[in-house]
């Protein structure tokens, strides 16, 4: 419940186990002002925190280095918050529409369809499973990219203005990006309230991570926005991606997921038959790990 502090018109979230109790008097956390919002006679004072009126669950899957399993982790890892019970939105925006491929969604109504008029954003979510819906892509979105160069005040908060209605309906919204800090990746960061980074425990694949870091620091006077650094395709018995995760872990320390996305050929196995791995084979290491890692995300937005 969002409540407004009547001396600075601060908004207020009241965590929702405060409302049940008979509530008689708040603290305003930004200007210290007490006030009462019930006519009960209790004579608790509740500190409460500054309200961030959106709960954080928009996130964005995003480096600009191709390849480091963006994809793969927002199918298995929406999947895998879905099979907590979580409602979950995959949102393709990538004019490869790789995600819509492993769906087995081809060519169907995307964003350049909802920014042309031609459908509806409800209209164009699909229901994949019980709690997993899709919101695919198409090769012509690349084409927004080019209209948002020519008439880039139409497109300012292009993606974050349209999941504004929708958003309420899920538990989590997860964007899948392209490989490019260009136009998709940009308004998928100003649409979400986390970030995943995926990459490879790769030498070259630090220099991603740093360029994503900065990116997302360009955002952080208007948008400040929270990421972690996952890595994807870990491979144990090599010594180098051993070096470079701890490595990682030196140089952003409390931004690396300590689960790690093991390489597992049974992943590619199951993208041939367009099944997420989390359903091919729950058991294979990859899909116990994304199992681990919805988990912790689930904690770390709550
Ligand atoms: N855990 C894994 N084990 C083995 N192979 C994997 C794993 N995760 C992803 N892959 C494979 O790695 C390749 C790249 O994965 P994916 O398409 O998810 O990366 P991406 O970052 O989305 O790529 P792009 O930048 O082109 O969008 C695919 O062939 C996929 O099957
Ligand atoms: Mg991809």
């Amino acid at each position: 419940m969002i409540i407004i502090c009547g001396e600075c018109k601060a908004k207020l979230q009241l965590d929702d186990h405060l409302i049940a109790k008979p509530l008689l008097k708040v603290r305003c956390s930004k200007c210290k002002h007490i006030f009462s919002i019930d006519l009960s006679p209790k004579e608790d004072v509740v500190e409460l925190k500054q309200s961030f009126e959106k709960p954080k669950k928009v996130i964005a899957i995003c480096n600009q280095k191709g390849g480091v399993a963006k994809t793969s982790t927002c199918l298995n890892l929406g999947v895998s918050l879905s099979l907590l019970g979580k409602r979950v939105l995959l949102i393709d925006f990538d004019g490869q529409a790789n995600l819509s491929l492993l769906l087995g969604k081809k060519n169907e109504p995307s964003f350049y369809e909802i920014a042309e008029k031609q459908i509806t954003i409800s209209k164009a979510i699909k229901s994949i499973y019980p709690n997993l819906w899709l919101l695919p892509a198409n090769s012509r979105i690349t084409l927004l990219a080019r209209q948002a160069l020519q008439q880039p005040k139409e497109f300012g908060f292009f993606l974050r203005e349209n999941l504004e209605p929708i958003k309420e309906h899920f538990d989590f919204i997860l964007i899948d990006t392209p490989p490019s800090v260009k136009f998709f990746t940009p308004h998928a960061l100003m649409a979400a309230d986390f970030v995943i980074i995926p990459t490879q425990c790769e030498f070259l694949s630090m220099n991603g991570v740093m360029q994503m870091d900065s990116v997302i620091r360009t955002f952080a006077s208007t948008h400040p926005l929270d990421y972690r650094i996952l890595v994807t395709l870990y491979d144990e018995r090599n010594t180098a991606s051993k070096v470079i995760y701890a490595k990682l872990k030196q140089k952003y320390p409390e931004k690396v997921f300590d689960t790690v996305i093991n390489l597992d050929y049974k992943m590619q196995e199951s993208q041939i038959i367009n099944e997420p791995l989390v359903h091919y084979d729950q058991n294979s290491k990859a899909a116990i790990q994304y199992g681990q890692l919805a988990k912790q995300i689930d904690i770390i937005l709550r």
